[in-house]
């Protein structure tokens, strides 16, 4: 089978594609013959090796965790999938997904995926969908509640901004001048420019309380703590990146990772399918162009949404 490829830690402008041997399903594994697969921060992360220390990989290396396409085989033990069936899958450590064929564990991150939900919508749901879940539910947002929701033209933002503004909340969204559109259209009540406008300023502007929860997806470490200013005493600080153990304030920190919302994925399929949540591609490109897909998605390009290969 093709499959993408890294022989040891690279920058990701120099994968490749190659053949390689198909993976077998073993007991309680789903083989699918990959048709979309959607790109994601952590596979430049894992590709470079730039965390190698906390979070190594095998070589030779397939990336990808996101995947859309239909079962080819199933090993023993597995009756809730059959050949044929079209399915959403999220691949987590068995085998990467920018391949012609994945294996997938038989469980939550596995899921049928309906006619009305074609490869690459599906593709582009897994890993930023279900970590918005999760942020979402670790935010505790209810109708009437405000968030200022940092980095919501990208991947997990774009659920993000849909899912805390259907849940009722106040939503005030970072954006590039050229995607505040696509937040409002997401369901923001405000759009902020952050090239020009402080957010954390914005937020205390709008809310001179403070708002009563910061998602923020891009600061991590001891730089979130900036955002954390705009939270009112009480309120939460919800991080997918990382959070302080404690803060100078009365603010909680939480951090929260696609592992917490892995049991959310047919509930997303669902609300793809029902219309309730939009997927925004930004842009597909072949297999055989994935290491230009790499290049560009953590190149400064400001893809809006998500960035999917097609197989
Ligand atoms: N712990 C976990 O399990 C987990 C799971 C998923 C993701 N993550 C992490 O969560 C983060 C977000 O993931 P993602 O998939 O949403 O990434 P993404 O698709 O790259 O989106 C990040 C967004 O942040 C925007 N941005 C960049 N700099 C900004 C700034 N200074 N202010 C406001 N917005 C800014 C970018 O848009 P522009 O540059 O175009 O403005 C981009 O759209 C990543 O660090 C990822 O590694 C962690």
């Amino acid at each position: 089978m093709k499959a993408v490829i890294a022989q040891s830690y690279v920058p990701v402008d120099q994968l490749v594609v190659t053949d390689a041997a198909p993976p077998t399903p073993g007991p309680g594994q789903v083989l699918v013959r990959v048709e979309a697969a959607g790109l994601n921060p952590i596979d430049a992360i894992l590709i470079t090796g730039r965390l190698r220390q906390v979070m190594p990989v095998e070589h030779p290396f397939v990336p990808g965790m996101d995947a859309a396409g239909v079962v080819e085989a199933v090993g023993a033990g597995v009756t809730r999938f059959a050949p044929g069936d079209k399915v959403v899958a999220f691949t987590h450590d068995t085998t990467g997904t920018l391949a012609e064929l994945t294996i997938v564990a038989d469980g939550p991150g596995l899921v049928h995926r309906p006619e009305s939900v074609d490869a690459v919508t599906g593709a582009a749901l897994p890993v930023s969908g279900m970590t918005a879940a999760a942020l979402l539910e670790a935010s505790g947002l209810t109708a009437g509640r405000s968030v200022l929701i940092v980095g919501a033209t990208g991947g997990i933002g774009s659920y993000l901004v849909q899912l805390a503004s259907g849940a009722g909340a106040e939503v005030i969204a970072t954006a590039q001048p050229s995607a505040l559109d696509h937040v409002r259209k997401l369901g923001a009540a405000h759009a902020v420019d952050y090239t020009s406008v402080d957010p954390v300023a914005e937020a205390r502007r709008l809310y001179p309380d403070g708002v009563d929860v910061v998602i923020d997806l891009v600061n991590g470490g001891p730089a979130v703590e900036s955002t954390a200013a705009a939270v009112r005493p009480g309120g939460r600080l919800v991080s997918s990146i990382g959070v302080p153990d404690s803060l100078d304030r009365d603010v909680t920190p939480v951090h929260v990772g696609v592992e917490n919302g892995i049991g959310r994925l047919e509930e997303l399929v669902g609300k793809v399918a029902s219309g309730e949540l939009t997927v925004h591609v930004s842009g597909t490109y072949p297999l055989a162009d994935a290491a230009q897909a790499y290049a560009d998605f953590t190149g400064g390009k400001h893809p809006v949404g998500k960035v999917v290969i097609t197989v």
